[in-house]
C-alpha cells in the first residue's frame, strides 16, 4: 500500500519499511546520494535518499514509486521525517527541459498554468478556495437555502451591454450570462430563498487586478426581505466562510505568508456607511477621477466608485464594510428606488478591507413594471429580451432581494493575492484564453 508523504511523517513509522508515489519536486545528486524530494498527490513533499546510481535516470517530475525505511533526522526538510530508499520504480521519466524552476516571470507561469499548478502557491490557493467554496455551501444548506442552477447561454444582459459575450446559439444570437440573478429572481416564487454557484463572464476591456473574463459567482436570491435582511445573510456568510478556511488553512495561508489576525476577527456586524458620506470623506482627502477626456476633478455626489476610490477608502479598514444608498443611475436597471429618498437605490456593495474593494453587490430588486421597463429602456436595452422576466412583475410580484459575490474576489482578499489571477487555476482574462 502506498501512503501519502503526510501519512509517512509520524513517529510511529520510524523504522517501518513504507512506499510513496509521487512526482520528484527538487533533486540533488551527490557524489553517493541522490536526494529526492518526492510530492505526492496531494502537493506535500518528502525526502526520500537514494544510492545515486539508483536515481541517475531521474529528471525534475519525472513520476515514480519509491520503497524505503522512514527515519527521523532533524536536517531533512519538510518536517525532519525522510525515506532511505531501497526500491525505485519510475513511471515516466520527465523531459530534462521541464520549464519550471525556483524563479520565474508571472507570464511564464501563466503561459504554463497547466504545469505551474504543481508549485505549492498554487497548491495552496487551491486548498484556500476549495475551502471557500465548502463553507460557503454549508452555510447556505445549514440555514435552509435551496441550491440551484441558472443557464449560462442567455438572451438578455444583466450588468450592461458593454460586457457581454456574443456567442453564436444555432441560427440565433446569444450571450453568455453575466449574473444568474435574472434567473434566480423567477424561482423565489416557488423554490423560497435560493442560490447557485455558476461561472459568470464578463468581456473586461481593463487589465486590472480584479477582473477576470470569467469568475465563479456565488448569488443568492429570496422573497420577501428588506434590504437589511439581505445584507444580514452576506455579512454572516461571508464571516462563517472567512473563520472556517482561516481554521482549515492556516498551513497553506501561512505558506502564502497570509497574516490571519484581521481575519479573524471578521465577523458580524460590518459597517453600513451611506454613499453620500463615502463621496464627503473621499472629497475631504482631495480625491480625484479622471473624466472622458482625460482630465481631472474632484470626485462628486453621482460618481461610481471605482478600484481607486475603493482602495482609498477601505485601505486602514480591518473589516468589510457595506456602502449603501447610491444613486439608481449608476447602478443596473434592476435596483429598486428608495421610496423615500428619491434618486437613491436600495442597493449595497460590501468592500473587502485593506483596499481589495469590492467583493459582493446586492439589493433589493424594482417590483413594478413599468418603473421597470423605463429602466430598461434608459439604459439602452431591448424590453423584448425582457419579455419573461417582466412577466415576473405582472404574475404576483413581491419585494425581493438577493446578491452575488465573486468567489476570486473574497479568494483574493483572504490569501492577499496581489492579482486575481493567482486566485483561479486557469485565468481567462482578455489577453488570455490558453491554457
Ligand atoms: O457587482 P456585480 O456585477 O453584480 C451582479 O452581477 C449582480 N447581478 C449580482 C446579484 O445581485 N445576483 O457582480 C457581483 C460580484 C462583484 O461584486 C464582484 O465580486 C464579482 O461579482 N465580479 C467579478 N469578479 C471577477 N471579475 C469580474 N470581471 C467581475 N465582475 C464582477
Ligand atoms: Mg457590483
Amino acid at each position: 500500500m502506498s501512503l501519502r508523504a503526510g501519512q509517512i511523517k509520524s513517529s510511529e513509522n520510524v523504522g517501518k519499511q513504507v512506499t510513496i508515489r509521487g512526482w520528484v519536486y527538487r533533486l540533488r545528486k551527490q557524489k553517493e546520494n541522490a536526494f529526492v524530494l518526492i510530492r505526492d498527490d496531494r502537493g506535500d513533499v518528502i525526502q526520500c535518499v537514494f544510492p545515486v546510481e539508483k536515481a541517475a535516470s531521474l529528471t525534475i517530475e519525472s513520476s515514480i514509486e519509491a520503497t524505503g525505511i522512514v527515519s527521523q533526522d532533524a536536517r531533512a526538510p519538510e518536517g525532519g521525517y525522510e525515506i532511505k530508499g531501497k526500491d525505485l520504480k519510475i513511471y515516466n521519466v520527465a523531459g530534462a527541459d521541464y520549464p519550471i524552476g525556483e524563479y520565474q516571470s508571472d507570464e511564464l507561469l501563466l503561459d504554463k498554468r497547466h504545469l505551474a499548478l504543481r508549485t505549492r502557491k498554487m497548491v495552496a490557493m487551491a486548498k484556500v478556495r476549495a475551502s471557500v467554496l465548502d463553507f460557503g455551501r454549508r452555510w447556505f444548506v445549514e440555514n435552509g437555502w435551496m441550491e440551484v442552477t441558472a443557464p449560462t447561454i442567455v438572451k438578455g444582459a444583466v450588468e450592461g451591454g458593454s460586457t457581454l459575450f456574443k456567442l453564436k446559439y444555432f441560427d440565433e444570437e446569444a450571450y453568455l450570462s453575466q449574473s444568474a440573478q435574472l434567473y434566480l429572481e423567477a424561482m423565489i416564487f416557488s423554490l423560497g430563498p435560493v442560490w447557485s454557484l455558476t461561472p459568470s463572464f464578463r468581456a473586461e476591456k481593463s487589465r486590472t487586478v480584479r477582473h477576470l473574463a470569467e469568475f465563479s459567482h456565488l448569488e443568492a436570491e429570496a422573497p420577501w426581505v428588506t434590504l437589511e435582511d439581505i445584507l444580514k445573510v452576506e455579512e454572516q456568510l461571508v464571516s462563517y466562510v472567512i473563520q472556517n478556511t482561516v481554521r482549515e488553512r492556516a498551513e497553506e495561508l501561512a505558506y502564502l505568508k497570509r497574516d490571519t489576525v484581521d481575519l479573524k476577527k471578521v465577523e458580524p456586524p460590518f459597517e453600513r456607511v451611506p454613499y453620500d458620506k463615502v463621496i464627503k470623506v473621499l472629497k475631504s482627502k482631495g480625491f480625484m477621477v479622471t473624466q472622458e477626456d482625460g482630465s481631472k476633478r474632484e470626485i462628486q455626489f453621482g460618481d461610481d466608485l471605482s478600484i481607486d476610490s475603493e482602495r482609498e477608502l477601505t485601505k486602514n479598514a480591518t473589516k468589510p464594510m457595506f456602502v449603501v444608498g447610491y444613486p439608481i443611475a449608476v447602478k443596473p436597471f434592476y435596483v429598486k428606488e428608495d421610496s423615500d429618498n428619491q434618486g437613491i437605490g436600495l442597493a449595497a456593495d460590501m468592500l473587502a478591507p485593506q483596499g481589495f474593494g469590492e467583493i459582493s453587490s446586492g439589493g433589493l430588486r424594482e417590483d413594478d413594471i413599468v418603473s421597470m421597463t423605463t429602466r430598461i429602456r434608459k439604459e439602452g436595452l431591448d424590453p423584448a429580451a425582457y419579455d419573461w422576466y417582466l412577466d415576473l412583475r405582472k404574475y404576483g410580484s413581491v419585494p425581493h432581494g438577493g446578491f452575488g459575490l465573486g468567489i476570486e474576489r473574497l479568494v483574493r482578499w483572504i490569501t492577499n493575492a496581489e492579482d486575481i489571477k493567482d486566485t483561479v487555476l486557469f485565468p481567462r482574462t482578455m489577453s488570455r484564453v490558453t491554457p
